[in-house]
C-alpha cells in the first residue's frame, strides 16, 4: 500500500489534469447536437483505459451513445468488481448564470468548477486513477476489475439496459462500485443504501384551434393553461404534501423502526438547509423529517410549465395549447410503469370534455434499497474510515440512478454507492463544482476498497 499511496500523492497534478481534459468535452446527452463530443469522449476514455494497463478497452456502438468497457481479469479466485460511471452530463443552461465557462474547468481554492465535475466525471475518474495506481505500482489488481462507462445516464440509460441483458456474462460480477451520489456533508463520508426511482411524463392540453383574444372569447372558450393548472393542482395537496393520485401510495413500504431511528439520528440543521438553497420555509409532509421527505418519501413535482404569452408586457391572449413536464420520485416498492399508468388514468378521469388531453411517457427508473450489512458495503465503509478517519453514515438519497435496479435484476448483485460529491456541488445547476481534496482522497478510498474486496468476509 505504501508505494501505491505515494504514487497517488505524486500524481495529484497529473490526475487533476486528466480529469480537466475530460471536463473540457461538452458531452451533453440530452440533445443530439453533442453526438460528436460524446463519440470523441468515448474514444478518449477507451484510449486512456488502455494506456493505464486495462485490457480489451472497447467502445461499443449502440443506437444511442456508446458504452466504454475495459477489463483486467487476472486475479485468480478473487472476486470481480464492476466499476460503473457515466461520462454524459446535463446541459449547462442557463449559461448566463455560470461565473466561469462550464466546459473550461476552473479551479478556485479547493473547488474545481465545470459541468460534470461532480456528476459524474470527477467521481468516476477517481476509480480510474485508483486502478492506474495499482497497475503502476504493483503491476496487478487485488481483484478482477471490469469498467463500464455509459453516455446516457442523464436520459435514463435506454441503451444500457439492453447492453446488460445481451452481455450478461461479461457484466457478471460480485459487486458493482459506483460513485455518483453525495456524502452526507463535508468530511462526513457516507455510503448510500437507497435511491429513489422516477416516473417522468408530459401533459399536453389542446383547446381552441388558434390563440384567441381573451376579451372576445374569455368566459366561453376553454383555456388550456387554466385547465392544465387545475389538473396539476389536483395531483398534490400543496398544504399537506400528499400526492392525490388514486393508489399512489399503495405499494409504498414504510421505513422499519430501525431505519427510522437511523434517519432521525443523522445530524441536520434546518436553518443551514434553508440558507443553502435560499428558501424561507420547507414544505411537504409534516409528519416526516426533512431528510425523510427528500429520501424515503415519494413526491410529485412540476418540472416545466408552458402555454400562452411569455414575452415582455401584457398580451391579452387565450392560448390554444398548454403543457407541463412532471416527475414523481418513487420509493420501494413503487414501480415506475404502474405509477405512470395511475397518473395518466387520473389525468384523463379529471380532464373536462372541453379540451383534448394527451399524456406522453418519458424514461423512468425503479427505486432501490441495499442491505448495509453486506460484505462489500462494510468493506467500503472500512476503506472510507481509513482515509477520512471518520465514522461512515449510511443514508438513503433522493436522486435516481435507474441502472442500479437493473444491475440487481439482471446481474443479481447489489451496488456499493460510494459517493464523494456533496449536494451543494450544484448538480444539474449552474456553477457545478467538486472538491479537489475529495477527488484526491477518493482515489485512496477506491484503491483501499479494491484491496479489502480481495479479503474474505469474516
Ligand atoms: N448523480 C445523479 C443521481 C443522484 C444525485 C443520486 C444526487 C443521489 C444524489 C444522476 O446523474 C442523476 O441526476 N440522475 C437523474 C436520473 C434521471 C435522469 C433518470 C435524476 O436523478 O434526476
Ligand atoms: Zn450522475
Amino acid at each position: 500500500m505504501d508505494a501505491l499511496i505515494s504514487y497517488l500523492d505524486s500524481n495529484k497534478e497529473t490526475h487533476l489534469e486528466g480529469l480537466k481534459e475530460i471536463l473540457r468535452v461538452p458531452s451533453v446527452s440530452t440533445s443530439p447536437e453533442h453526438k460528436g463530443d460524446i463519440d470523441s469522449l468515448a474514444e478518449h476514455l477507451r484510449t486512456h483505459l488502455e494506456s493505464i494497463g486495462m485490457e480489451s478497452a472497447t467502445v461499443h456502438k449502440t443506437p444511442g451513445n456508446p458504452i466504454v468497457t475495459a477489463e483486467w481479469l487476472h486475479a485468480e479466485d478473487a472476486p470481480t468488481v464492476l466499476i460503473y460511471g457515466h461520462y454524459d452530463v446535463q446541459p449547462a443552461d442557463p449559461l448566463e448564470l455560470w461565473e466561469t465557462p462550464p466546459f473550461e474547468p476552473t479551479q478556485k481554492g479547493d473547488r474545481l468548477y465545470a459541468r460534470g465535475a461532480s456528476d459524474d466525471k470527477g467521481q468516476s475518474f477517481i476509480h480510474v486513477c485508483a486502478v492506474e495506481a495499482w497497475l503502476a505500482t504493483e503491476q496487478r489488481l487485488p481483484v478482477n476489475v471490469k469498467i463500464l462507462l455509459e453516455g446516457e445516464e442523464e436520459i435514463g440509460s435506454p441503451n444500457l439496459v439492453p447492453f446488460l441483458e445481451e452481455n450478461q456474462s461479461w457484466c457478471s460480477c460480485d459487486t458493482v462500485l459506483v460513485s455518483d451520489t453525495a456524502m452526507f456533508g463535508k468530511d462526513q463520508p457516507s455510503i448510500t443504501v437507497g435511491l429513489r426511482g422516477l416516473a417522468y411524463l408530459e401533459v399536453h392540453v389542446e383547446g381552441p384551434s388558434r390563440d384567441l383574444h381573451s376579451g372576445v372569447y374569455g368566459g366561453a372558450a376553454p383555456n388550456p393553461a387554466t385547465i392544465l393548472s387545475d389538473l396539476l393542482s389536483q395531483c398534490i395537496d400543496s398544504k399537506t404534501g400528499k400526492v392525490l393520485i388514486p393508489g399512489f401510495y399503495d405499494d409504498v413500504l414504510e421505513l422499519t423502526t430501525a431505519e427510522e431511528e437511523a434517519v432521525h439520528a443523522l445530524p441536520f440543521s434546518l436553518d443551514a438547509y434553508k440558507d443553502a438553497i435560499g428558501i424561507q420555509e420547507v414544505v411537504g409532509e409534516a409528519e416526516y423529517t426533512v431528510h425523510e421527505r427528500v429520501s424515503s418519501r415519494p413526491t410529485f413535482d412540476v418540472n416545466g410549465l408552458w402555454g400562452g404569452y411569455q414575452g415582455e408586457g401584457a398580451k391579452t391572449v387565450l392560448p390554444a395549447t398548454a403543457g407541463a413536464k412532471v416527475s414523481m420520485r418513487l420509493v420501494p416498492n413503487q414501480e415506475p410503469t404502474v405509477i405512470a399508468e395511475k397518473f395518466e388514468s387520473f389525468i384523463h378521469s379529471i380532464a373536462p370534455d372541453s379540451v383534448r388531453v394527451n399524456v406522453v411517457h418519458h424514461h423512468g427508473g425503479s427505486p432501490v434499497v441495499m442491505d448495509l450489512t453486506s460484505g462489500p458495503i462494510q468493506k467500503a465503509a472500512q476503506a472510507f474510515k481509513e482515509v477520512y478517519q471518520k465514522e461512515v453514515f449510511f443514508t438513503r438519497e433522493g436522486g435516481s440512478i435507474p441502472i442500479i435496479a437493473d444491475f440487481k435484476r439482471v446481474l443479481g448483485v447489489d451496488s456499493v454507492l460510494m459517493g464523494f460529491g456533496l449536494n451543494e456541488d450544484g448538480l444539474h445547476s449552474p456553477n457545478e463544482s467538486f472538491s479537489v481534496e475529495d477527488f484526491f482522497r477518493g482515489r485512496e478510498v477506491s484503491a483501499r476498497f479494491l484491496a479489502h474486496m480481495a479479503t474474505k468476509t469474516s
